[in-house]
């Protein structure tokens, strides 16, 4: 069942997606190769509790951590751990926060200092596919229209693996609402979307394979082929002509672009 919003709660929905907007913002001006993911777990958490809101994932469904920090070949859901990230690595910082009573949930990759063309490509694809989809986020679109672009952009022009087993998702007083959104299908498919659904999309995208496996931990997920994987995630309201987009990628790339252990070359502008 989709539960639509009112625009009182779509307003509230944006207070959420822009703490979190703000914390991936700290982490942004703080990242450098030494730091570990457990200090940027540490650091994001009390940024959520300073601003009055709660890190949504901890306990979830048993999960320990206020974030996923993905590194390198881990797609989503990796723990933050106490190995210090290096130059040529690319880390996925995804956050999410119950903000009066409203989630918040998005995710940023970044990279650290020198990598190959080929993960460049891999990173500025990935999220225009983000791009892609939220332009089909309007209404009378359906959820396939969304699928079908994000697929078109990375699968289909560049070869790349798309994960079939994890999605996007509706967001509001629960964290994981109907309806799903794949990162793969056909146009014209699925549920149709009406105003003030929120969706977030969150494309997860593979140099190599599709395919992926869960580790001991029973949570992080990696290629299996080794490769990279990149995920970007925006949170976004459906409207008629133009879908509202909740969380805030200006600010996270202004402090990105300002710290010189990130790279940005793959900015087109
Ligand atoms: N952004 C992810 C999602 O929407 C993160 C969830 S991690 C979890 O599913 F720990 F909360 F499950
Ligand atoms: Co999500």
């Amino acid at each position: 069942m989709i539960i639509y919003k009112t625009e009182a709660e779509v307003e509230l929905m944006k207070k959420a997606a822009m703490l979190v907007s703000e914390t991936i913002t700290e982490v942004a001006k703080i990242l450098k190769p030494g730091i570990t993911t457990l200090q940027i777990d540490s650091l994001c958490q009390q940024y959520v509790l300073d601003n009055k809101a709660i890190p949504s994932f901890k306990n979830y469904h048993g999960y320990p951590f206020a974030i996923c920090a993905s590194v390198n070949d881990v797609v989503v859901h990796g723990f933050p751990n106490n190995i210090p990230l290096k130059e040529g690595d690319i880390v996925t910082i995804d956050l999410g926060v119950i903000l009066n009573g409203w989630h918040g949930d998005h995710a940023y990759t970044f990279i650290l200092g020198e990598v190959s063309t080929e993960i460049l490509q891999l990173v500025r694809v990935t999220k225009e596919s983000l791009y892609k989809g939220i332009e089909k986020a309007i209404v009378n679109n359906r959820i396939g229209d969304i699928s079908f672009a994000i697929q078109e952009h990375t699968e289909k022009k560049y070869g790349y693996g798309v994960v079939r087993e994890l999605v996007g998702h509706g967001l509001g007083k629960n964290l994981h609402e109907d309806p799903q959104v794949p990162n793969y299908g056909k146009r014209g498919n699925g549920p149709k979307l009406r105003e003030n659904i929120v969706l977030a999309i969150e494309p997860m995208i593979n140099l190599g394979t599709k395919d992926v496996y869960t580790d001991k931990d029973g949570w992080t997920i990696r290629t299996k082929d080794g490769k990279p994987s990149v995920h970007f995630e925006h949170d976004v309201c459906v409207k008629k002509d133009r879908a509202l987009i909740l969380s805030d990628y200006s600010i996270i790339e202004a402090a990105e672009k300002a710290n010189s252990n990130l790279n940005t070359n793959y900015y087109t502008n």
